[in-house]
This record gives structure tokens, C-alpha cells and sequence, in this order.
């Protein structure tokens, strides 16, 4: 296993990376809220696979959360989340304290449009990705890495930012990776940890339903139809569905008709009280 440096402190952490530039190093930074998976370890895969010195950080967002969500019992696990970025062979976790990040008087937010204002997430969590993008825009100006790697799970989260990045001139190269699914195909997400053993039976259908549906559209079901019948099975199979959208993968807009643009398949959809996202390509 090899070591693991940990900084808590901004000033800490822009000394690291420092000592990494002199050295000539490059630097990727996969930022997380912890709970770490196979899903967050890929990311870090990805930063190694570039030769970059891998720096991950932990921090539970609270301003990404709305008053009502589960901000309190998001799980926090730091010491198993070491242990697996030291088998993962990361160079680095920055773990901030909420006050440090966010001291009195802190009043600043990034205000934004475009994939922000889909109509997705941005319908059921009207505050979140405001959230998201000042928290990784603070994040990436306090490591200035040379790119920052996110997981496509988070499809429209992913949009915000590389608009957020090429809109703030960040200068950051932003690498979406694929999305990582147990066997059953139900995509990695700390979030599973809520679900009873009967929803996480259930919890793939989920997915199944979505390729089904994608499949129909590509072989030429009508899309409206075809998206109203994986609603219904989605629903039968016990979920509250928040939304199931075809749209077109880089603008997130609406579509009335196939072409031969890569469209994406997206879902929000809750199971008891546990909710889930997931997303696939449908035509490359
Ligand atoms: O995807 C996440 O885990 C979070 O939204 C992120 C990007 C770390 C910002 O808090």
C-alpha cells in the first residue's frame, strides 16, 4: 500500500500541489462527498492512467442539499474511504473543514443557465447544482489542477460544470467517466447504502427498463410511446418517478425525433425513501 498524504487546510493543500508543480508533476483532482465506491475509485484509475500525481477530495457539500434532503445522514466514512484511496494508490485527500470552506459572512454563488435549466434534477432540486458549481468552482481554484475527473452517473451535474469551467475561462480539462454498475446493472452510488435488501432487489429494474426503452426508441418505437410504457413498468415495479426524459446528450434539450446526434436517456426515480439516477446513451 502506498502512502497517503492528508491535508485539511487550504493553505495545506496549496502547498502540496506546489511542491508537485516544482517537481514537474501534473495534477488531477476527483472531487467527492466520500462514501467512496469502485465508481469514485475509477475516477482515480482514470487520473493515474494520465501520469497525474491523483488528489481526492472528501467534502459533504451542505449547500448542495435543499432543507428537506438528506444532508444529516449522508454517510461519512473517512477512515475506510483512506483506506481504500491508499490501495487505489492516490497521492492525496483533501478533506476541508465546513467553516474553512464556507466562513461567516461567506455570501458568493455561481448563478447559472443553460444545462442547469434543463428541467431535470434542476425540477426536483431547484438550489443543487448552484451548490454544485460554487463548491467545485472553490475547489478547483483552491487546487488548480491540470484536470478534474467526474463520473457521467451525475449527467446533468457534468454539463454545469464543463459549461461552468469553459464559461469561468478555468482552463481545467474536465474528463466525464463511464458510469460503474454491479453485475445486476444497478449504477454504483452512495446512496445505495439506503436501500432495504427488498428495494435493492427491485433497485435495477431501474436500469433494465431504461435499456429496454432505449433499445425500442433505436429500432424505431415512437418516443413519447415507448418512454410513457417504461414509465408505467418503472412505476409497476415500485418506484415514484421524478422523471424519465429523452434529450440530446450535449445541449441536455429537448428532442422530437431521432437523428443521428447522441442522445441520452436520463431517469430520477424514488424507491421508498431512497432516491435514484441513472442515465444511458441511446445512439453513441
Ligand atoms: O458528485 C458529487 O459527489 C458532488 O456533487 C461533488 C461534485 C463532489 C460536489 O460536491
Amino acid at each position: 500500500m502506498s502512502a497517503l498524504t492528508a491535508v485539511h487546510t487550504i493553505a495545506d493543500l496549496r502547498s502540496l500541489v506546489a511542491r508537485w508543480r516544482k517537481a514537474g508533476e501534473r495534477v488531477a483532482l476527483v472531487p467527492t462527498m466520500g462514501a467512496l465506491h469502485e465508481g469514485h475509485i475509477s475516477l482515480t484509475q482514470i487520473a493515474r492512467e494520465k501520469g497525474a500525481k491523483t488528489l481526492v477530495s472528501i467534502f459533504v457539500n451542505p449547500t448542495q442539499f435543499a432543507p428537506h434532503e438528506d444532508f444529516g445522514k449522508y454517510p461519512r466514512t473517512f477512515e475506510a474511504d483512506c483506506a481504500r484511496l491508499r490501495t487505489a494508490q492516490v497521492d492525496a485527500v483533501f478533506a476541508p473543514l465546513p467553516e474553512d470552506i464556507y466562513p461567516e459572512g461567506f455570501c458568493t454563488t455561481i448563478s447559472l443557465a443553460g444545462p442547469a435549466t434543463a428541467g431535470l434534477e434542476d425540477k426536483f432540486r431547484p438550489t443543487h447544482f448552484a451548490g454544485v458549481a460554487t463548491i467545485v468552482a472553490k475547489l478547483l481554484l483552491q487546487a488548480t489542477p491540470d484536470l478534474a475527473i467526474f463520473g457521467q452517473k451525475d449527467f446533468q451535474q457534468l454539463a454545469v460544470i464543463r459549461q461552468m469551467a469553459l464559461d469561468l475561462d478555468l482552463h481545467i480539462e474536465i474528463i466525464g467517466a463511464p458510469t460503474i454498475r454491479a453485475e445486476d446493472g444497478l449504477a454504483l452510488s452512495s446512496r445505495n447504502a439506503y436501500l432495504s435488501q427488498e428495494e435493492r432487489a427491485i433497485a435495477p429494474l431501474l436500469h433494465a427498463n431504461m435499456q429496454a426503452a432505449a433499445k425500442a426508441i433505436v429500432a424505431g418505437g415512437a418516443i413519447e410511446t415507448t418512454l410513457d410504457q417504461a414509465r408505467t413498468a418503472i412505476t409497476q415495479a415500485g418506484f415514484a418517478i421524478d422523471y424519465l426524459e429523452l434529450r440530446d446528450a450535449r445541449s441536455l434539450a429537448k428532442i422530437e425525433k431521432l437523428s443521428d446526434r447522441p442522445l441520452r436517456l436520463l431517469a430520477a426515480a424514488r424507491l421508498g425513501k431512497t432516491r435514484l439516477i441513472d442515465n444511458i446513451a441511446v445512439n453513441g
